[in-house]
């Protein structure tokens, strides 16, 4: 099944035999082994393959961008099968200046790499930097981001987290400098990069932090933890691949620093680039369950497990399936979750219905019509590409029982704008925190996004849940997503990783 002339058993062998039992460091002859594994030539696509989502563009749909240059997982967004987030600290800048410019900038994997099977590399490799990275680096040049220059950790209290108590040590101040972003289909593989990048730097870098992301197994494939189908809705940037219907068209500029439609003055340098947004955000999913369970609404002709379900399509905006609710108010449809000439096309106005107070079909305070009001709100220039991937282990039945988190679980969440303020910070300030949001003149306080808005860890509200009752008004004690923090950084272009970053 996996392409390579290495076997997985001689794969392993060479794992266990790099950890050196005295040093820990993996010797010349390993790093140069995990380096052959790298090199090899795929033979099948290494991008997950979901019903549901749309196709990537061909390489000759990538419109006027330099496909070659945009770093590749900012544009095609969140189909890998494995990724690990090693994130790091730069001890010596001269030397890794260096060695990233001779062994790593040449295997960092393009957009135009990514779109077709026989181009695309074993180990998809990218590298994005802090403020304080690119300072330690001598790159000093004001990207015209304020957020990014702050840094995520100054901004935990406007994001909502109930203060940093649960943030991840390494992101409680401002001292990771970069971080690798390692994907393929298979976990081996980015171990075996992993090495080479360690082999590469070795005292030049210090580890401050890496996680580990997973697509989830079998039929849960493409689905968050919660249980639903996720990475359906992106945005489209103009000319790079064909828009499936109901799907937003944003300017290249919204997404890619320098490009048209970004109205801020930016270093040429950093033309091509895109912030990325981390977060490390644990789901509480046996919880969460629980609560459908316990809280659903009485429908008329439902039973109690529709009911159930029917509550968390109505938080999230979507079925497990992928199905739009908008368009499925009282049962899933798998048919149109997985056709993704259907999943998106839908604006949340109804002939008949008034927009500004119809939430029998969707409503306002769901996941997805907080983050992407459609008819409510026309805001292209707050659209975000997602990346992220599933982290942690499957629940486990001691869980289910118990409806109780034993060993954390979530979204590795990524995200991509050209202006942080505009794109996740704001969506998740200005819209999923803010129970005015939806502004409509019916409603004045519709709610919290019941995913992901929060409220520094004190009880949330949602109105509508039952769709039968706009009054109907749902309190959440507790959050269903614990944020262990993330960190804001910079994916510059692979032309500015070989010059002015290693210069
Ligand atoms: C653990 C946390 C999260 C979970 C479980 C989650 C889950 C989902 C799901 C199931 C969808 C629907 C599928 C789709 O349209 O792709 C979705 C869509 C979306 N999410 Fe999240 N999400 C999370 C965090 C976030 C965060 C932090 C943001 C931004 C602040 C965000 C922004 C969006 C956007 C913009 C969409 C697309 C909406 C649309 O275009 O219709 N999500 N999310
Ligand atoms: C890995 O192998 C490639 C070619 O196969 C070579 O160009 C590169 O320098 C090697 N990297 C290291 C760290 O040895
Ligand atoms: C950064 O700039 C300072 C001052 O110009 C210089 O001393 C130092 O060597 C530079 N470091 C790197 C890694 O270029
Ligand atoms: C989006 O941003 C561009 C560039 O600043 C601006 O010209 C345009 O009017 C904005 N669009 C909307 C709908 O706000
Ligand atoms: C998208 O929805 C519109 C009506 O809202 C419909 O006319 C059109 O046929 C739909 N497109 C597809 C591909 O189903
Ligand atoms: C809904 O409940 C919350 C408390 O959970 C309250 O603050 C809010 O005012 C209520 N909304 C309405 C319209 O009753």
């Amino acid at each position: 099944m996996r392409p390579l002339s290495l076997s997985t058993a001689t794969l392993l062998s060479l794992l266990t035999f790099v950890a050196n039992p005295v040093s820990g460091a993996a010797t010349t002859a390993a790093i140069a082994s995990a380096n052959a594994t790298l090199t090899g030539k795929r033979t099948t696509n290494m991008l997950g393959n979901i019903a549901g989502f749309g196709p990537l563009p061909s390489t000759a749909q990538t419109g006027g961008l330099n496909a070659n240059d945009i770093q590749g997982d900012i544009l095609i967004g969140m189909k890998k099968k494995k990724e690990v987030f090693y994130f790091f600290q730069i001890n010596n800048p001269a030397s890794f200046k260096k060695k990233l410019k001779i062994f790593i900038a040449p295997f960092i994997t393009s957009t135009a790499q990514l779109l077709s099977t026989n181009t695309q590399p074993i180990v998809a490799l990218n590298v994005a930097f802090s403020f304080t990275g690119l300072t330690a680096l001598n790159v000093t040049d004001d990207l015209g981001d304020p957020l990014f220059t702050q840094g995520q950790f100054s901004q935990a209290a406007v994001l909502g987290d109930p203060g940093t108590g649960n943030w991840v040590s390494a992101f409680a101040g401002n001292g990771i400098h970069g971080a690798f972003l390692m994907a393929s289909d298979d976990l081996l593989l980015v171990d075996a990069q992993e090495i080479v990048i360690e082999g590469v730097f070795g005292s030049d870098i210090t580890k401050l932090y890496s996680l580990q992301g997973s697509i989830r197994p079998g039929a849960e494939a493409g689905h968050e933890p919660f249980g639903f189908l996720d990475g359906i809705s992106q945005p489209a940037v103009t000319g790079f691949g064909t828009p499936l219907p109901g799907q937003l068209v944003v300017n290249p500029g919204v997404i890619l620093v320098g490009e048209s439609g970004d109205p801020i003055t930016r270093p040429t340098w950093a033309k091509d680039g895109s912030f990325l947004a981390f977060r490390q955000l644990e789901q509480l999913v046996p919880e969460f369950s629980q609560f459908l369970v316990a809280n659903a609404p009485t429908v008329p002709g439902l039973t109690a497990a529709q009911s159930a379900d029917l509550l968390g399509a109505r938080m999230v905006g979507r079925w497990k399936s992928g199905a739009p609710v908008d368009l499925n108010p009282l049962f899933d449809n798998p048919a149109m979750g997985a056709n993704p000439q259907q999943n998106n096309n839908f604006t949340y106005q109804h002939d008949g219905f008034d927009l500004s107070s119809d939430q029998t079909h969707c409503p306002f305070d769901a996941h997805t019509r907080k983050t992407h009001p459609r008819a409510d709100l026309f805001a292209p220039n707050n659209s975000i590409i997602r990346a992220g991937i599933p982290y942690g282990p499957e629940v486990t039945a001691a869980e289910s029982a118990s409806h109780t988190t034993q060993t954390e679980r979530g979204l590795a969440f990524v995200s991509y704008q050209a202006q942080i303020g505009q794109g996740f910070q704001f969506l998740q300030n200005r819209w999923a925190n803010n129970p005015g949001f939806i502004f409509n003149k019916n409603i004045s306080r519709p709610g919290f996004d019941p995913i992901i808005g929060a409220n520094a860890g004190q009880a949330r509200f949602m109105m509508g849940f039952d769709p039968n009752n706009a009054n109907s008004n749902l309190t959440m004690m507790s959050d269903f997503i614990i944020s262990h923090g993330g960190v804001y950084l910079f994916s510059p272009s692979i032309s500015a990783i070989k010059t002015v970053i290693t210069a």
